[in-house]
């Protein structure tokens, strides 16, 4: 089933709060719904754990050899988590001196993928100057890139896009860009006006709706639940959930084999494979 990575060049632009809320949203509609957490700072992992601390799965699985369903536990709202910590950052740098880390990560990913059976793969990426960056990037079949819309932070979509196309030139594969996703808009200011006017200038339709600037963001962050769960009337609820439809629209009518289809779309009276 499609793996996912949610990544940025830059840090604090929302990757970890999509990554749980499409997660959470997924889930909620009877998905079966598998979050890696690649990013040693395991923000993914205390959210989706209400702060407990875990071993690094990716450690476990890419050095320790273990078996993926020794490594899975079950996070918030059903969520199946591969979990983080900073012995992360080791694993991958300890597999980029051993031997081929491309292969290495894929084949887990891949692994992953087949013994738990996921409907979605998400991969809550590290830094893009972390170890394990391109490694991850690379074994993913889409990108979703969540972006402040302030212009340095536009270069940093850029980038993202100039990273996929190398990677394609240089191993032969890489992500398709499936969207980028504006958070932190003050919509009615001029400039953020402007930047998202020239982020569709770039990316046309892979412009996805607009996540505004919210306190119940980060209050969803600091009590370990969702905007839904703090104010499902508030501007951010609804255009998060406008993200969460927008995505399951694209996997749905994406050509690769998925078990995503507008029928599990539109409700979880009709969702199958419930938690
Ligand atoms: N739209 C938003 N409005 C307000 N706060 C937000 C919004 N999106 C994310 N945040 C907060 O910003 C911080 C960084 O977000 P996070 O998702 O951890 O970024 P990243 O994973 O890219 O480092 C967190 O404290 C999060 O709660
Ligand atoms: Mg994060």
């Amino acid at each position: 089933m499609p793996t996912i990575a949610i990544s940025n060049q830059k840090g604090g632009v929302g990757k970890t709060t999509l990554t749980v809320h499409l997660a959470a949203w997924l889930a909620t509609q009877g998905l079966r719904v598998l979050v890696a957490d690649a990013d040693p700072q395991a923000n993914a992992t205390a959210w989706l754990c209400g702060g407990e601390r875990h071993q690094s799965a990716f450690w476990r699985l890419l050095i320790a050899r273990e078996k993926v369903e020794n490594v899975l536990i079950t996070g918030r709202w059903g969520v199946g988590l591969l979990p983080g910590s900073d012995e992360t950052g080791d694993a991958f740098i300890t597999l980029a001196a051993l031997h081929r880390p491309f292969d290495a990560i894929a084949q887990m990913l891949r692994q992953a993928n087949q013994v738990l059976q996921p409907n979605v793969l998400l991969l809550d990426m590290p830094p893009s100057k972390a170890a394990g960056f391109r490694e991850l990037l690379f074994a993913a079949d889409y990108l979703l890139v969540p972006t402040q819309v302030e212009r340095l932070s536009l270069h940093g979509v850029q980038y993202m896009a100039d990273t996929v196309a190398e990677l394609q030139r240089e191993q032969g594969h890489a992500p398709r860009l499936l969207g980028v996703v504006p958070n932190f808009v003050r919509a009615r200011t001029i400039d953020h006006g402007d930047h998202l006017v020239d982020l569709v200038g770039s990316f046309g339709p892979l412009v996805w709706p607009a996540i505004p600037l919210s306190i119940r963001l980060s209050e969803a962050a600091t009590y370990g639940t969702h905007v839904w769960a703090r104010d499902p009337g508030c501007e951010a609820a609804k255009a998060m959930e406008q993200v969460c439809r927008r995505f399951i629209e694209n996997m749905a009518s994406s050509q690769r084999p998925s078990a995503f289809s507008r029928q599990e779309a539109t409700g979880s009276e009709q969702a199958t494979n419930s938690q």
